[in-house]
């Protein structure tokens, strides 16, 4: 077992009436006020622009996947999609203590419920395909184990692998730094076109800026229930509805944590290098 393995949830009802799941080790509520279907459908399905990006076949990175609230939002938009008719998702996470979680708890959350045959299967299972109507095919993998080394091992194993979207849904940066690092995204990078789509719920200047340093173009957009904003970043800027301004140079220049805890003096270094030179802010 590593550190951060044998991960447990329990559920909490919000003051706001909301139900959700509370990581015990970190206290972290898993999907602030607003609750896991609310926040997967409104941030990562529709604010990611997987919801009208019209293409018939997508790969999606679940990165995180935890308690599996993308991965239900994710089966549920494939059933009323016009467009797209075959997703391959990608599910990350150390282990699946977060779906056992979600199943164990189905009757609260009307999404475990409707897909509660999928959850069944995933729990023992790791590569399948799962109808979702006439010909419209969820194509499901869970590649277990620590991020910073499975995400190194798939680009072996599919070398010309790129990713349309990616959900980006770790603990946050403050409690699991070195999920959110420079070199981390770099690597992430590799996986990128010019149109993929990056989502997650934080707005932190350390993530933001690790971002650009590693070739992103990174912008903002809704509130995820946990932030006043989420970050928006993709391959090219034209993709950004609301690409961070120049002024995001002085925000990390003045920024009391402009790097996340587990760069390196070296990461930093390049960080703001890269940062100053990429032409989302040395152009125009
Ligand atoms: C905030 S939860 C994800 C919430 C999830 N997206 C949901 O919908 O419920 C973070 C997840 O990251 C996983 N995790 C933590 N450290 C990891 C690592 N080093 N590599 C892969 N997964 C990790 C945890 O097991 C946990 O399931």
């Amino acid at each position: 077992m590593t550190e951060t393995q044998g991960n447990r949830y329990t559920l909490e009802v919000l003051d706001n009436g909301v139900v959700s799941f509370r990581h015990t080790q970190t206290g972290e509520i898993l999907h602030g006020s607003v609750g896991p279907e609310k926040e997967a459908t409104e941030l990562y399905i529709d604010a990611s622009g997987l919801g009208k990006c019209g293409k018939s076949e997508v790969v999606v990175f679940d990165v995180g996947t935890g308690c599996g609230a993308q991965l239900m939002a994710l089966i549920d938009f494939l059933k009323t999609s016009q467009s797209v008719q075959e997703i391959h998702v990608y599910s990350f996470d150390l282990e699946k203590e977060g779906l056992r979680a979600a199943l164990e708890a189905r009757e609260q959350f009307a999404s475990v419920e409707r897909n509660h045959l999928f959850l069944e299967k995933s729990l023992s299972e790791n590569s399948f395909t799962w109808k979702c109507g006439e010909n419209k095919n969820f194509h499901w993998k869970f590649i277990g184990g620590d991020f910073r080394e499975t995400i190194r091992s798939l680009r072996d194993k599919e070398p010309q692998l790129k990713a349309d979207f990616i959900f980006y849904d770790f603990f946050s940066p403050a409690s699991h730094p070195w999920l959110w690092t420079f070199e981390l995204f770099q690597m992430l990078h590799s996986y990128c076109k010019e149109t993929t789509h990056f989502v997650t719920y934080s707005s932190a200047t350390c993530v933001k800026a690790a971002l650009v340093a590693a070739g992103w173009f990174v912008g903002t957009t809704i509130p995820s229930g946990k932030k006043a904003q989420s970050i928006f970043a993709a391959g090219s800027s034209g993709e950004v509805a609301n690409l961070l301004p120049s002024k995001f140079i002085s925000t990390f220049s003045l920024s009391h944590k402009p790097f996340c805890d587990a760069e390196t003096q070296e990461s930093q270094l390049e960080i703001r290098k890269r940062l100053l030179a990429h032409p989302q802010f040395s152009e125009g």
